[in-house]
């Protein structure tokens, strides 16, 4: 089969189009025809060796994709043949609290990924796509989507009526703004772009802010929301932007902690968590069960996802490319 691998070094030079050997499905094991996958900011990361040095090569990189089972191994009862099938980001993390080991088996590193024509997992491993969805689209769901769907509802408690703010206009983001909707609340969304915040608008959100011209966006955030501040951010910032959303918070929101764009390090004065009974709450992508409850979302409000622009398989790097320079708005995909 044709996949994408960083085969011995990492960097993406090092990203080379190759042949592997067809996988076959052991007991309880599935095969997959992938027919798409997305990317996401790890895997930019995994490719240059930024996200973990120590990951041994080759590695197929891509956490996300979609496709059909074409082969079942013995025991094999969740999925038949034909079925299409999105493979979980964490293919051990199936419900509850996760644990180390569970949080080590994720696709595209450690795990061998989805750029690639073919790929085996566990039958615990796959749901079903929603059936309003192509498999480009489907492709956009295990990583951002559903760290969305969890950052708002498994671990944010959003209800209709609440407020929550959204940073940049990402993935993530995007997929938090068209859930937001779907469940009646507000979304205050910050872009670098002016245009960026047209399309955002257009998609639903309630305001929108520029972080360039406006860096000390909380204030905004506190005059659209009467002093009271918003009850949950989605932060993708990090440290760049962490003490502004505590600032735009309201006394006893939450902040879904999921990216750090702008830093991994900040100082930070603690009074404005307790004084404030902020609860920050970190973030790893979701289980199976949210994927789960997310399709359900996306069906009954037959919400598509917003894909910016798709390359072919061969074509990853510059993929990668165009997602490093930042001008996309919601996803990027591949065609396998
Ligand atoms: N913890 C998890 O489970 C999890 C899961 C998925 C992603 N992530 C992380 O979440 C982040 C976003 O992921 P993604 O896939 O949505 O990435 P993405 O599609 O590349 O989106 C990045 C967007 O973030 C915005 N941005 C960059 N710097 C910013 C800043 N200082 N303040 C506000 N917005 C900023 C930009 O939006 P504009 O162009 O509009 O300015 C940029 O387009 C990444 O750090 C990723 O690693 C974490």
């Amino acid at each position: 089969m044709r996949v994408v691998e960083i085969r011995d070094r990492f960097g993406l030079d090092h990203l080379i189009a190759g042949e592997r050997p067809d996988p076959q499905p052991g007991p309880g094991e599935v095969l997959v025809r992938l027919r798409a996958a997305s990317l996401n900011y790890r895997d930019l990361l995994m490719v240059r060796g930024q996200y973990n040095p120590r990951q041994p090569l080759p590695l197929i990189p891509g956490s996300d994709g979609a496709g059909a089972v074409e082969a079942i191994g013995p025991g094999v009862n969740r999925v038949t043949v034909g079925d299409r099938v999105c493979p979980i980001f964490a293919q051990r993390w199936l419900a509850g609290e996760p644990d180390r080991q569970r949080l080590r088996s994720t696709l595209g590193g450690p795990l061998d990924g989805t750029f690639a024509e073919r790929i085996v997992v566990a039958q615990e491993g796959l749901v079903h796509t929603p059936a309003h969805l192509s498999d480009l689209e489907a492709a956009c769901l295990p990583c951002a989507a559903v760290t969305a769907y969890n950052a708002l509802v498994t671990e944010g408690g959003l209800t209709a009526g609440q407020t929550v703010l959204l940073q940049g206009t990402g993935g993530v983001s995007i997929f938090a703004l068209q859930i937001a909707r779907a469940l009646g609340a507000r979304a205050i969304i910050t872009s670098s772009s002016e245009a960026k915040l047209e399309r955002a608008r257009q998609l639903g959100a309630w305001a929108c802010l520029n972080y360039r011209q406006e860096p000390r966006w909380a204030k905004r955030v506190l005059e659209l929301t009467g002093s009271h501040g918003v009850d949950l951010v989605v932060e993708v910032g990090g440290a760049g932007t962490l003490a502004q959303s505590l600032k735009a918070v309201r006394i006893g929101g939450r902040i879904a902690l999921i990216g750090v764009l702008s830093g991994v390090t900040s100082e930070l004065a603690l009074t404005s968590i307790l004084m404030r009974r902020v609860r920050i709450q970190g973030i790893m992508v979701g289980h199976r069960d949210s994927f789960e409850a997310l399709n359900r979302l996306l069906e009954v409000h037959q919400i598509r996802p917003v894909i910016d622009r798709s390359f072919p398989l061969a074509e990853a790097r510059g993929a990668l490319e165009w997602m490093a320079g930042g001008s996309h708005f919601g996803k990027i995909a591949l065609s396998i």
